[in-house]
């Protein structure tokens, strides 16, 4: 017999009748003559109803069917007449499928912080929090492809080894194959006898691919993992992080805004409709105004100001900040979080950065000081996409890598680009799990991946 999940048993979707259901148990109460079992499966936030008796095949085998053990249940899927579920099923048959040893399972029947359920990221989807957490994490994903999907972007997979610093920010991780001996080596030897003959890194962003098939295939979209060797251990940092960066041929700043715009109104959409019940936990649980908030991401125009506007606003506030606030000086957390949260109370796109503080790849204004660039802020974090208009005027660029004091070595094809039916084209990046913290209200990184990766941390 098929197992039937437990959203389709519970909403009614599954065959009247007979059903088997496989899942674990998250409570057992046994009385006289019945006993019930809550069980769960992992495909919905709620537990199904499973009522037996000693007529139930199995029922021998009740006692080592405690929280935590896997079950299989076979029986009538029937309306309920207890109280608190619509349906439940009359137990024909119990099988226990892996047991659970009930002194040392950790996920006992009371509410966990997340500091500890950190300590057990084997077990914590098993919960209510975390299994609502990452079924959004799913859902979202499949809606960030339908949305591309449904504009003719094409999906890009940029590679994750790379030779390249697109941020020029030199956070990268470095990848060898050397042993520890020859790690010793001094500086070009070592990159010489290395694999690639050359240093190679974990790469920090798909952007410079994703250029690449824009100048070809039009509009596409790279979506995986990045990784940034930032020591810094905040609540919105991670060492590795999943990366959605769409790039726009023939486009320019007011297209990367609208687009992003766009995006974040559409998941927002998309959370509160295919994961109502979800999202009603972290309502619940975790931030009472989350659905107020994203019907607002949703149904809200986004504020747009430019840079130079974001620092007036900021320096005339009369709010004592820990960092200093002035043109040239890069926007921190508390500083967009004020313009998101307290001066606008919506989503803020931010533009028109000072060149001195961006990337060397964005576009150049003809003020000669500022750059094509936007961040899009948002409450509860901050910076959540950047991305620019690329500069696609080869002189420009090259005067521009020299300001920098970088090099092209290794980027002739990134030149190319430009010497080849070069066009305007622009793009972003938004970092995943920030979409996750602001579709949830949860205000951790950590607690949004399922393996965090931070400085210090590796586990599992
Ligand atoms: O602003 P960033 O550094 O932009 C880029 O990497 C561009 N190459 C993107 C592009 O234009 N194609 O990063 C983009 C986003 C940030 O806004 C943030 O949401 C997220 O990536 N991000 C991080 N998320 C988690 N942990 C980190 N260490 C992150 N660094 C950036
Ligand atoms: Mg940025």
């Amino acid at each position: 017999m098929k197992r039937t999940k437990i959203d389709m048993a519970l909403r009614g979707d599954a065959a009247r009748g007979d059903i088997l259901v496989k899942g674990w148990v998250r409570t057992r109460r046994d009385a006289k003559d019945f006993s019930f079992l809550e069980v769960n499966d992992g495909s919905c936030r709620a537990n199904i109803q499973v009522v037996a008796d000693a007529g139930t095949d199995g029922f021998s085998f009740l006692k080592d069917m405690g929280v935590g053990a896997a079950v299989a249940v076979r029986g009538e899927l029937v309306a309920s007449p207890g109280k608190g579920q619509r349906w439940e099923i009359r137990a024909a048959s119990l099988t226990l499928i892996g047991k659970a040893d009930q002194e040392s399972y950790p996920l006992q029947k009371k509410r966990h912080s997340d500091e500890f359920l950190r300590t057990i990221a084997h077990l914590r989807p098993r919960t209510n929090k975390y299994g609502a957490l990452f079924r959004i994490r799913s859902e979202m994903a499949f809606a960030i492809h339908e949305f591309f999907h449904d504009r003719g972007f094409a999906y890009v997979h940029s590679p994750i080894l790379t030779a390249s610093d697109c941020e020029g920010a030199g956070e990268m991780f470095r990848v060898t194959s050397l042993g520890p001996q020859e790690g010793g080596l001094p500086e070009d030897e070592r990159a010489a006898k290395d694999f690639f003959g050359k240093d190679a890194y974990l790469t920090v962003s798909g952007q410079l691919a994703a250029e690449v098939f824009a100048c070809s295939l039009g509009d596409v979209y790279t979506f995986g993992p990045t990784f940034r060797a930032e020591h810094s251990d905040t609540s919105r940092h991670a060492a590795e992080f999943w990366m959605l960066e769409p790039e726009m041929a023939f486009a320019d700043l007011g297209d990367d805004m609208d687009l992003g715009e766009e995006l974040l109104k559409y998941l927002t959409g998309a959370v509160l409709t295919r994961c109502a019940a979800d999202v009603e936990l972290f309502a619940s649980f975790v931030d009472k105004d989350l659905p107020a908030r994203l019907e607002g991401i949703r149904d809200r125009p986004f504020e747009r100001l430019p840079y130079a506007r974001a620092v007036d606003i900021l320096a005339g506030c009369g709010k004592t900040f820990e960092y200093p606030v002035g043109f040239g000086l890069d926007l921190q957390s508390e500083h967009e979080r004020y313009l998101t949260e307290v001066h606008f109370n919506r989503p803020v796109i931010v533009y028109d950065y000072p060149k001195e503080i961006k990337a060397f790849y964005m576009r150049q204004n003809d003020d000669g000081k500022t750059v094509a660039a936007m961040d899009v802020l948002v409450p509860g974090i901050g910076e959540i996409i950047g991305g620019s208009a690329r500069e696609e005027r080869l002189d420009a660029l090259e005067r521009r890598v020299a300001e920098r004091g970088l090099t092209m070595d290794g980027y002739w094809w990134y030149l190319d680009l430009r010497r080849f039916g070069s066009v305007p084209h622009a793009g972003f990046g938004l970092g995943f799990e920030r979409l996750l913290m602001l579709l949830t209200g949860v205000t951790n990184i950590r607690d949004v991946i399922p393996f965090p990766r931070t400085y210090r941390h590796l586990e599992f």
